[in-house]
């Protein structure tokens, strides 16, 4: 029996407390299945003001005052009483500052995510008993490593092991040395640690303190060395103590035998019946063919995602295919790219539609009631909407990058199952979507596919019990 470790996890985001996209969703559930492999593992977030605050009852905690620079606040630590989510969650409340109804996206992220990581790592110095691994979430957290290693105040916290998991390298969080006091009274010859190109560059820092260092999926950990925003000769430096370990899914929010946004249930036995029927409620309520194909799209409308070629890769297939599928987006993001989607309604009419927003509940059947997900991700470190949809029989068509790579075979390779293709164009989409719909169309084989890949195991156990071991190489 190995031996129980207490692990904290810092992050920005955790499902269903407050989700801008994957992020929450690991960190909404690693920590549990970390917890059933019989260890400790809770999570520390800001307290922003989303339902969840609401629809749960808190009890206060700790309460102090500390400073960002020259500006000193009270923060408040709240934990919900129950542990309702598998593992102890813990929220810091800064008044004015983090209590937004967003996540991200406010002129002052650096002040709020510089006080969150302040205020973290003031408030674990108080402990008695001290964490075995601080494990923080991408530039919103990276700090932390820095900050207990080489801030004066925190000298207590300086051995403590910590890990950085990459979910996404573009996003760094960089900000002018105007902003240095934003760093607790440190060590200023450790001044390279918080630098990359010029600036203080958190998530670079991180990088450089963290005594590990993970990568949601192993072969973007090969591409971040190419292409990682200008952090590539990083990456190549750093590899030694980097790792790729992919991301499981949550079979017990992800599950189409009683997913709670569901109507209509089904497992991989009536897998058609099922997926039929809840098509059937989607082309009902979007204006679409129930007979043709139906390819959705979910995610951020950004260029990683590579959502700008959406519309012209819809038009063409139209152009070139014929009007032989239906379309179904969902997204949000790049104003240009909402617009450009929305305006192909009017020339794509009754096989293409579009919902401009962020909606949990039509997600979830969309992937449920889809024949095929597209993905044309010009970078995704794991990518979670390609395991959804195979849970629930929806066959991807992606770009093989990052995680798309190492979870998607394509169907003309050995073992294969899905729909891949080498280049985020416009062509390599469209070439895509026509080998999805001849796929449609040969009934059987399509079956045997949809079934196969409802069978395959991204369950969250394999992923937990590597970070575990992970953790472990430290003791
Ligand atoms: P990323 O974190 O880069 O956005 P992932 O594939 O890891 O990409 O995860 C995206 C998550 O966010 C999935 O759970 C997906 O279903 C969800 N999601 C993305 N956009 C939307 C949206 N507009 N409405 C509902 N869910 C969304
Ligand atoms: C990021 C990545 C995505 C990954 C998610 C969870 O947002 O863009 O590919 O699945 O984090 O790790």
């Amino acid at each position: 029996m190995q031996a129980k470790m207490d692990i904290i996890h810092i992050s920005a985001e955790c499902y269903p407390v407050a989700k801008a996209g994957g992020l929450g969703d690991v960190v909404g559930s690693l920590p549990r299945f970390q917890n059933e492999l019989g260890h400790h593992s809770k999570v520390l977030m800001p307290m922003y003001r989303t339902p969840y605050l609401y629809a749960h009852d808190w009890e206060v905690v700790h309460k102090a005052s500390t400073n960002l620079g020259h500006w000193w606040f009270d923060y408040t630590v709240i934990k919900e009483k129950t542990n309702v989510q598998g593992f102890e969650l813990f929220l810091i409340d800064i008044n004015g500052l983090l209590d937004r109804e967003k996540v991200y996206g406010y002129e002052d992220d650096t002040e709020r995510f510089s006080a969150f990581q302040i205020a973290a790592v003031h408030w674990m110095n108080t402990w008695n008993a001290l964490p075995q691994v601080v494990h923080v979430h991408d530039h919103h957290a990276a700090l932390v490593p820095f900050m207990m290693q080489h801030c004066y105040a925190f000298k207590r916290l300086q051995y403590i092991p910590t890990v950085l998991t990459i979910h996404n390298a573009q996003y760094q969080g960089s900000f002018s040395w105007e902003k240095t006091l934003y760093i607790p009274q440190w060590d200023s010859w450790k001044r390279g640690l918080l630098e990359w190109k010029g600036s203080i560059n958190p998530l670079a820092s991180g990088i450089k303190c963290s005594w590990k260092v993970t990568t949601v999926s192993n072969s973007y950990l090969h591409e971040l060395r190419h292409m990682s925003n200008g952090l590539e000769p990083l990456f190549e430096y750093e590899k030694g103590k980097c790792t790729g370990i992919l991301n499981g899914i949550d079979y017990t929010v992800w599950n189409p035998e009683n997913d709670k946004y569901l109507t209509e249930h089904f497992s991989v036995q009536d897998a058609e019946a099922g997926k039929e029927k809840n098509k059937g409620i989607l082309c009902e309520r979007f204006g679409l063919d129930p007979q043709k194909p139906l390819f959705i799209f979910i995610g951020r409308l950004v260029g990683e995602k590579g959502a700008d070629l959406l519309p012209q890769a819809i038009a063409d297939s139209f152009k070139f295919i014929g009007r032989k599928m239906n379309f179904l987006v969902l997204g949000n993001g790049n104003a240009a790219t909402e617009s450009q989607l929305t305006m192909l309604q009017s020339i794509a009419q009754a096989d293409y539609n579009v919902f401009i927003g962020y909606d949990e509940t039509l997600s979830h059947q969309m992937y449920a009631g889809a024949d095929f997900l597209v993905m044309p991700s010009r970078v995704e470190p794991c990518g979670l909407n390609q395991l959804y949809a195979m849970r629930y029989g929806t066959i991807p068509v992606v770009r093989s990058t990052g995680g798309l790579k190492d979870t998607v075979i394509d169907v003309g390779d050995p073992g294969g199952y899905g729909i891949t293709y080498n280049d985020a164009t416009v062509g390599d989409i469209t070439h895509g979507i026509y080998r999805a719909v001849s796929l449609y169309n040969q009934k059987e084989i399509f079956r045997s596919i949809r079934e196969k890949i409802m069978d395959l195991d991204f369950s969250w156990h394999r992923s937990a019990a590597e970070y575990v071991s992970l953790y472990q190489s430290f003791q």
